[in-house]
Formats: C-alpha cells, structure tokens, sequence
C-alpha cells in the first residue's frame, strides 16, 4: 500500500479521534492528550495545528491508500536549537506492523532536509518502545545514548532513547 502524507483539514477530525481514542496509542505518547479522546478534542487540535507557523510546526496526516492512518510532526526547537527538530508519530492500532511508520518517517526527513534549513531531526521514543525504535533505526537514525531516568509514564520512571538523523547522512 502507498504511504503518502498530506496536509490536515478540519474535515479529519472523526478519522483522527478513532486514531487516538486508544490508550495503547496514547501509552508511547507524551502526557497532555485528553483520554478519552473524541471529535471535539480532535477539531481543537486540527485548529490550532493549523493556525500554526508552518516552518516551526511540520506537521501532515500520514495516508495508505487515500485512507488516514496517523499522524506524524517535526517541530522546529528554539535558542540555539533553531536548526534541530524533534519528531513525533503516532499510527491507529489496525494499521501497526505493516511498514507504514517507517515510510512516514522516511518521508518527513526528506521533506525536512529538502525544504527547511534543518540539518537535525531527533526522536525520544521511551527504551521500551521497541517498535519506535525500530522504525527509527529502519528510516537512518542512529541511537546516541540512553536518557536514563527521563521521564514518568503512567506512575513509572522511564529510560528514553535518544536517535537522531543529520541531513546528509
Ligand atoms: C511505533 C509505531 C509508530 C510503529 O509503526 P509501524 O507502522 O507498526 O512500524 P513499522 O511496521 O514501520 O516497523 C515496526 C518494526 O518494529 C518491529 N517490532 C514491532 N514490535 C516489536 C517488538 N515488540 N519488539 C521488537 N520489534 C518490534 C517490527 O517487526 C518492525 O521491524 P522489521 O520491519 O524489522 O520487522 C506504532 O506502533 C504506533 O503508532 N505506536 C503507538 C504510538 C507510538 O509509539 N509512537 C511513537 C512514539 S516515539
């Protein structure tokens, strides 16, 4: 199936709520993301995403086949990390194990590279998202080291791993 990523509309705001109305999604995932999640939630999001500077906020819905999967995003950090941007994704669970994440992965860092002037993009998946990690590793990050103790996930410390792509590499 043909992976492609397009930008969002309003008009998406069902499909993504089924997407993300998913606490197995929402465990990889920072904390913020309402749960239950419902079209309401999802229209708020689509607007403010789309009300968003587009060289700070690189954001698309993630298709198979004309049909919404997920979501993926490069957001532009600040100071002195002006030129560094941090990934993130998320596809619904019917879709997993198929190769589409790492198609979306390889498709933004092309875009990225091609059409900012970006020259690192990075992801912190949790060390126990061995899925992430993998999709990463298949789409040309390298593993710079484990950020021990980063964060607290459902009541748990949690190690995550820091993977990064440098434009050219
Ligand atoms: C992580 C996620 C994006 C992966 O998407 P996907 O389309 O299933 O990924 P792909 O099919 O492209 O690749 C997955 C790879 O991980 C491997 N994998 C999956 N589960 C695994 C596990 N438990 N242990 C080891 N490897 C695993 C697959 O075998 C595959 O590798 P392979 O091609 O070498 O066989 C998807 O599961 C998801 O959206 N999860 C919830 C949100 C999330 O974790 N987002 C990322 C936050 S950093």
């Amino acid at each position: 199936m043909a992976v492609r990523l397009r930008a969002w509309t309003l008009a998406d705001a069902p499909v993504l709520a089924e997407l993300i109305n998913n606490k197995k999604v929402q465990d990889n995932l920072r904390d913020g993301i309402p749960f239950p999640y419902g079209e309401e939630d999802a229209k708020v999001f689509l607007s403010e995403m789309l009300a968003s500077d587009p060289d700070q906020n690189i954001a698309f819905a993630i298709e198979a086949d004309g049909k919404l999967i997920g979501s993926i995003s490069a957001v532009r950090c600040g100071n002195i990390h002006f030129r560094t941007a941090e990934l993130g994704y998320y596809l619904g669970e019917p879709y997993w194990g198929k190769g589409f994440a790492t198609e979306a992965v390889r498709q933004i860092c092309e875009y990225v590279f091609q059409k900012t002037d970006i020259i690192r993009i990075f992801a912190e998946p949790f060390a126990y998202n061995a899925a992430s990690c993998r999709v990463l590793e298949k789409a040309g990050f390298q593993l710079e080291g484990v950020l021990r103790s980063n964060a607290v996930k459902n009541g748990r410390v949690q190690d995550m791993n820091m993977y990064a792509r440098i434009r050219k590499e």
